[in-house]
């Protein structure tokens, strides 16, 4: 696909579609179009009037002008009232503008950016915005359709026009990054879809020294069965005893000259979790394939570092394995001694995440970075608290924290932080090892995070993400198709980089 920036005169033939944004119960368009072509602005205004189109969020309205010029085609976006405007909006709209292209058949696309001196969002940022929602509502899984209906709908060819007076630099710039940003979610949302009996810990692996392939910046080191025994990962041993599949522990490096920080970025790699001995209902185990989302990401993520280069120095780790029932597997009232040396007893073998996560933890804590993030679809808990749209966060740093929760606001994945309750440690008390690695029903995201505490080395800042309900859709969402999200990847890339910027 080509992603240009540059600038049109007015009346200048501009693409197939030409894609134009209004603002709710405003006449005009948005970002100056009405005054740039005066034609554009008469032919809206009886298009909108007849099809009575307000500029509500979720409303495209299709008018084809006369002539070919500037475009055979104009699509307006609702982007809702003026004064809700964020980025947002801006991304859902153009997925919007990009669903309706899909059912016509469009390849091409000229976006004609809301841009205002007084708009509250940046014209860089709104490129951003814009592209990840074309590229990402364009997102399709096909790999095992043996006859795909209709041709891939594939954009060839994306145009961000600026008026006569505009600057194209910053829209070039941010239609790069979004392009950066949706591929990394891409890859994810492939991983995440890829069947799990083909998506196992060693084609994780794989597909993470895939991504490494070829990049001076980034060192990959893959841990096989054999090593993890030598290294004490008694956690993902344990998990992984039941499968036939060997578990795996990958472990990239990004490195920055320059670099002021070191951040880890971590994944649950659960590539299909039955619930093991424990095992669960049907219905519970349906779309567990999905439970290696947090390690989908930390792939992502390191794909978008190769060609993002931000200045700061990135660990991504995660710990791979299948849960399965099986004649070797762990079973419950079995001890586990997890690679920093603490013992976890096993009330219940589906609570298998937080043991390879306490694996993955202490590693992460050895390279004694500036902090650790881990992204997991750690608990049905958070899902029934939050809801399928809203990750929790949990952190011993509000700072950390904050900066998460921000970064999140402006990828528009939501995230909300839930306390790591002291009192709560008695319910993973245990009798004979460290800690229980299930403490009940109550509060169970709440007690999952205090578990993972207790793996994350002494005075290292640390935040875990529980991305259980947001990981997968299963509806069809503005730039979410159903199937896995590659939810955490523009967040963390976001957050990295203002990081870089410190
Ligand atoms: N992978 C699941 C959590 C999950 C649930 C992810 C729903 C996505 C959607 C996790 O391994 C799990 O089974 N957690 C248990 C923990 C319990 C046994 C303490 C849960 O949440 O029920
Ligand atoms: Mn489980
Ligand atoms: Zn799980």
């Amino acid at each position: 696909m080509k992603l240009i920036a540059e600038r049109v005169k007015p009346r200048q033939a501009v693409a197939d579609t030409l894609a134009l944004f209004a603002f709710e119960d405003s006449h005009a368009l948005a970002g100056g179009w009405s005054t740039h072509d005066r034609r554009i602005e008469k032919r809206y205004a009886e298009a909108a009037r007849s099809e009575d189109f307000k500029g509500k969020e979720k409303s495209v309205l299709v008018f084809y002008p006369e002539g070919a010029k500037p475009a055979r085609r104009i699509a307006v976006a609702g982007l809702g009232k003026a004064t809700a405007f964020d980025a947002e909006r801006l991304r859902r709209a153009s997925a919007a503008i990009a669903n309706r292209i899909k059912s016509l058949d469009g390849k091409e696309v000229t976006l004609g950016l809301p841009l205002d001196r007084r708009a509250a969002v940046a014209p860089r940022e709104q490129a951003q915005a814009a592209v990840e929602g074309l590229l990402l509502a364009c997102y399709e899984y096909r790999k095992y359709k043996s006859k795909p209906n209709g041709s891939p709908t594939r954009l060839t060819r994306v145009r961000l026009a600026v008026t006569a007076d505009g600057d194209a630099a910053p829209l070039k710039e941010g239609a790069e990054r979004g392009r950066i940003f949706s591929e990394a979610t891409c890859l994810t949302r492939d991983l995440v879809n890829e069947p799990p009996s083909v998506c196992t810990p060693r084609y994780l692996a794989e597909a993470a020294e895939e991504v490494a392939k070829g990049a001076d910046s980034i060192s990959i080191k893959v841990i096989d069965e054999k090593e993890a025994k030598k290294l004490g990962m008694g956690g993902l041993l344990g998990v992984s005893a039941g499968s036939s599949e060997p578990p795996r522990f990958v472990h990239f490096m990004y490195t920055a000259p320059g670099a002021k920080a070191t951040v880890a970025v971590l994944g649950k790699g659960i590539t299909f979790d039955s619930g093991g001995l424990c095992i669960k209902p049907a219905d519970g185990m349906l779309n567990m394939k999905d439970d290696m989302s947090g390690a989908a990401a930390v792939i992502g993520i390191f794909k978008a570092l190769r060609e993002l280069k931000p200045r700061v120095n990135v660990h991504g780790i995660f710990a791979a394995s299948e849960n399965m029932p099986g004649g070797g597997a762990y079973k419950t009232r079995d001890v586990l001694r997890a690679m920093n040396g603490k013992t976890m007893e096993i009330i219940n073998t589906d609570a298998e995440g937080r043991l390879v996560l306490s694996d993955a933890l202490s590693y992460a804590s050895k390279l004694k970075p500036d902090c650790i993030i881990d992204l997991a679809t750690l608990t049905g808990a958070c899902v029934v608290a939050l809801g399928p749209e809203v990750s929790g966060i949990f952190g011993t740093d509000q700072p950390l924290v904050d900066r998460l929760v921000a970064a999140g606001k402006s990828t528009g994945e939501k995230i909300w932080q839930l306390p790591l309750v002291d009192e709560y440690w008695d319910m993973i008390k245990s009798d004979v090892a460290d800690m229980k690695n299930s403490g009940g029903r109550w509060g169970g995201s709440i007690t999952a995070a205090l578990f993972l505490k207790e793996f994350v080395g002494e005075g290292i800042p640390w935040a875990h993400i529980d991305i259980a309900g947001p990981a997968l859709t299963e509806s069809n969402q503005p730039y979410k198709p159903a199937g896995g999200t590659g939810v955490g990847v523009r967040t963390i890339l976001r957050f990295l980089e203002t990081q870089a910027a410190n």
